[in-house]
């Protein structure tokens, strides 16, 4: 390899050593994991949930632990003890946020203890639509507009005023089910994140429809988790980068990818960027019924960016990868703007003559893939500067496993 291909590599191992090297003693892997195990030796000022305990200073709800933290921007840490709680929970603030799943197993997200839960979709009572935001398990987003999804091709216009919300959010060890219905029955979220940045390491995110939205000015990473639905499961406006994770297909819909992509002054990379990861039918009895049905992605607008990168397809996956979206008559793909793309994928999923054949599916080779090729090359702060990514837990992502 060229040096002047070498240089970059260096600067970026060396920014991710020194990201990690800076991590405060509150963010040490060693003091979360013992913390997460034994409730013991937990970052100072920890609060803690439970159903359970009788103790005065522990809270029986999620929220109230929130709603209990100063409104300022000391880091703040949430220790979750096992059980399954029932509430939509809301995350406004602004300053640095640890949730921390009970659990004896923190490398294994299928071990996950802690399960949130919520039964909702896009409707109120009557049956009358609503924003897809109130349907979420989990919001972090500074106010209701700006996590609102909207319509159109832009959708909901967020005032530019708008304050960024949580700058620093961090989950370990947690699964957010929305239990609505056991298919796609209208856009059911597990996580809409706006205006923040969120860190997401061995959870889970369950539903059929619309399972996790990046909204606006959205940065999320997902580490070693699950992410499992059936309809557009991954959407957004945002940037989302899933790194050594498992999507699980629940059933085909739509396809497992839809962006909508932004006109901004400076050049932008919001999109979802599926990385290392397993791609698959959820389990062996869904299996049979989905081979060959289920699309990776659709263009929710034309300026619509995913990539599936080093990735394993099993057999649920479509011949052409991904497909068009036509809405009255007019295909939202366009050639040279819409990135449906894949690279270096393999498994019974990938069928090149297929992807060519479709028409709408990107290959990329390794120049191609190269611009997105690391997490400092896509997550940009609201202004547009690349490299924004001092709220991702490098320690836990450089472990040995
Ligand atoms: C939190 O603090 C910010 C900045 O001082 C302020 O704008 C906001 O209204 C406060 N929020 C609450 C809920 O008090
Ligand atoms: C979240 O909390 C904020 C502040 O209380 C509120 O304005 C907003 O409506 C809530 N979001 C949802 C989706 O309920
Ligand atoms: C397999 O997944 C489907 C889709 O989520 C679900 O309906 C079914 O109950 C699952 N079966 C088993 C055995 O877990
Ligand atoms: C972005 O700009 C192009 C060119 O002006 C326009 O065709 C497209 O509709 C715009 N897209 C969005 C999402 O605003
Ligand atoms: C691959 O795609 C082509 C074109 O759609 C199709 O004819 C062929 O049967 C596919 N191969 C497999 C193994 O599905």
């Amino acid at each position: 390899m060229l040096l002047s291909h070498l240089l970059p590599l260096l600067g970026l191992l060396q920014s991710q050593t020194s990201a990690a090297a800076l991590q405060s003693e509150s963010h040490k892997t060693s003091t979360l994991r013992h913390c997460q195990t034994t409730g013991k030796n937990c970052p100072a000022g920890t609060i803690t949930v439970s159903q359970t305990s009788k103790e005065a200073t522990t809270y029986n709800t999620i929220q109230s632990a929130i709603n209990a933290l100063p409104n300022n921007t000391t880091p703040q840490t949430i220790l979750i003890k096992a059980g399954t709680y029932t509430e939509q929970l809301n995350i406004t603030r602004a300053g640095p946020i640890t949730f921390l799943g009970e659990t004896t197993n923190p490398k294994d997200a299928t071990a996950n203890r802690v399960r949130i839960t919520w039964a909702a979709a896009n409707k109120d009572s009557t049956g009358q639509s609503v924003d897809n935001v109130y349907s979420s398990v989990l919001v972090v987003a500074p106010t209701l507009e700006s996590s609102l999804t909207g319509s159109g091709t832009t959708g909901y216009p967020v005032p530019s005023d708008t304050p960024f919300g949580n700058t620093d959010f961090r989950v370990y060890n947690v699964d957010f089910v929305n239990e609505w219905s056991d298919y796609s029955d209208g856009p059911a979220h597990a996580l809409s994140l706006s205006r923040a940045n969120g860190g997401f390491y061995y959870c889970g995110f369950f539903s059929y429809q619309d399972t996790v939205y990046v909204g606006k000015l959205g940065n999320a990473y997902f580490y070693k988790s699950i992410i499992a639905g059936q309809t557009d499961f991954l959407y957004g406006f945002g940037t989302a980068w899933i790194q050594s994770s498992s999507i699980q297909l629940r059933g085909c819909g739509g396809g497992i990818t839809a962006w909508k992509g932004t006109n901004t002054t400076f050049t932008n990379k919001y999109g979802v960027y599926i990385v290392d990861s397993d791609v698959r039918a959820a389990n062996t009895s869904i299996a049979p019924d989905i081979i060959g049905e289920c699309a990776l992605g659709r263009p929710w607008n034309s300026q619509h960016r995913s990539i599936f990168a080093r990735c394993t397809e099993d057999g649920s996956i479509t011949a052409s990868g991904y497909i068009d979206w036509v809405v009255s008559g007019v295909a939202r793909f366009q050639k040279g703007v819409t990135l449906m793309a894949e690279y270096a994928v393999s498994g019974p999923g990938f069928n090149r003559t297929g992807r060519v054949e479709g028409g709408v599916t990107t290959l990329l080779d390794k120049e191609g893939w190269r611009g997105f090729s690391e997490p400092e090359r896509v997550f940009q702060k609201p202004t547009g500067e690349f490299g924004n990514v001092g709220w991702i837990d490098w320690g836990v992502v450089g472990e040995k496993v």
